[in-house]
């Protein structure tokens, strides 16, 4: 058995083409969990949402799985789909534990649904494809929130065939570029099989089978990736650069392995040298119930992977998105100057 304790949170890169439905989905998993209630919080992070293992296992309805899942919660982070953010998505797909590519049953395959995919496969990232806008098939009957085989079995017979046409496209496309998929219910090895789930950003219909096709996934590759040392150096990857009025310079980055604190000293990634600097302030979106209050972050003196957050620190002007960023010491600062210039 894996000890719980050191087993961080996956990170989750939701991709695909332009308006698929990316952002609704995500805001679909924040808003339903919300409302769900007492189960845990829902945490927002610089560029992504936390989602306890709580709050999941309540969504699907089934408690028994706490004991049988293992991963603390899934940290979402969404990408853009327009062509011109391939690096952001590249990036996204790297920093990625495991990723849900998003295709519009309706539409099918687009240029950014091909390349999320060979992103995906370059990296080896355990994936799950989800068809969605099932909800604006012609006479879909929408049961909210449902799973997706208790909708669909409600629907009419012409509606399922429809449906099932559609589907079998998705299934086909993956095949021609080179990806094994069916209906995530009928699989029995996800090692072998991509699973694709037919979902409703809008309806919530879905949506609970997805986050258990993730949370299956998380535990079948992720367990041996996932332990870590939450005490140890902290290494993240800086996905923007950003001017903050008040700040100057800040980075956004995500913190995927051991801890950061003020005052540590950071290596990070330039066009010239790597930049070494000193953490001023690290900074956390305010909770929604203080959104009211004038500053949009609050300040922690101390985080540990993984979780979205803002730096700001001196000399960050040159700092380069896409690149690594990693606390040091005295003692191992030299190498990781080297390192993160082979790197960059
Ligand atoms: P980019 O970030 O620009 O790449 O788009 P996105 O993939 O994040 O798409 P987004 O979530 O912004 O949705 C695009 C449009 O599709 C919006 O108008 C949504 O309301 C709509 N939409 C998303 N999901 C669904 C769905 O399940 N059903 C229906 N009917 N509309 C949806
Ligand atoms: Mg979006």
């Amino acid at each position: 058995m894996v000890d719980k304790k050191n087993l961080r949170t996956p990170i989750v890169s939701v991709m695909g083409h332009v308006d698929h439905g990316k952002t609704t989905l995500l805001d679909k998993i924040r808003g339903s969990s919300v409302a769900a209630g007492e189960a845990g919080a829902i945490t927002q992070h610089i560029g992504a949402t936390e989602v306890p293992i709580d709050v999941i296992v309540e969504k699907c309805g089934n408690p028994s799985l706490r004991e049988r899942f293992v991963v603390p919660g899934l940290l979402f982070i969404d990408t853009p789909g327009h062509h011109a953010f391939t690096s952001l998505r590249s990036r996204g797909g790297a920093l990625a534990d495991l990723a849900i590519v998003v295709v519009d049953i309706n539409e099918g395959f687009k240029p950014q649904t091909i390349e999320s995919l060979q992103i995906l496969k370059r990296f080896k990232t355990p994936f799950v494809v989800v068809a969605n806008k099932i909800d604006r098939i012609h006479g879909w009957n929408p049961v909210p929130n449902a799973s997706f085989l208790v909708s669909y079995n409600k629907q009419a017979e012409h509606v399922q065939q429809y449906l099932d046409n559609k589907f079998y496209e998705v299934i086909g496309e993956l095949f021609n570029i080179g990806f094994n998929a069916d209906r995530y219910d009928r699989i029995k090895d996800f090692q072998h099989t991509i699973g694709v789930i037919p979902i409703s950003g809008h309806t919530g219909e879905g949506i609970s089978d997805v986050l258990m096709v993730l949370l299956g996934l998380a535990q079948k590759f992720l367990e041996a990736n996932l332990q870590y040392d939450a005490s140890g150096p902290g290494v993240a990857t800086v996905l923007e650069v950003k001017e903050e009025r008040g700040l100057g310079t800040t980075v956004d980055l995500i913190l995927y392995d051991g801890m950061l604190q003020k005052g540590d000293t950071i290596v990070l990634g330039s066009l010239g040298e790597p930049i070494q600097t000193k953490v001023r302030a690290i900074l956390k979106p305010r909770p929604l119930s203080e959104i009211k209050s004038e500053e949009k972050f609050q300040q922690v003196d101390k985080v540990i992977a993984a979780v979205g957050i803002k730096i700001s620190a001196p000399n960050l002007d040159g700092a380069l998105a896409g690149t690594p960023l990693r606390v040091a010491t005295a003692e191992t600062i030299d190498k990781i100057v080297k390192d993160i210039k082979q790197e960059v």
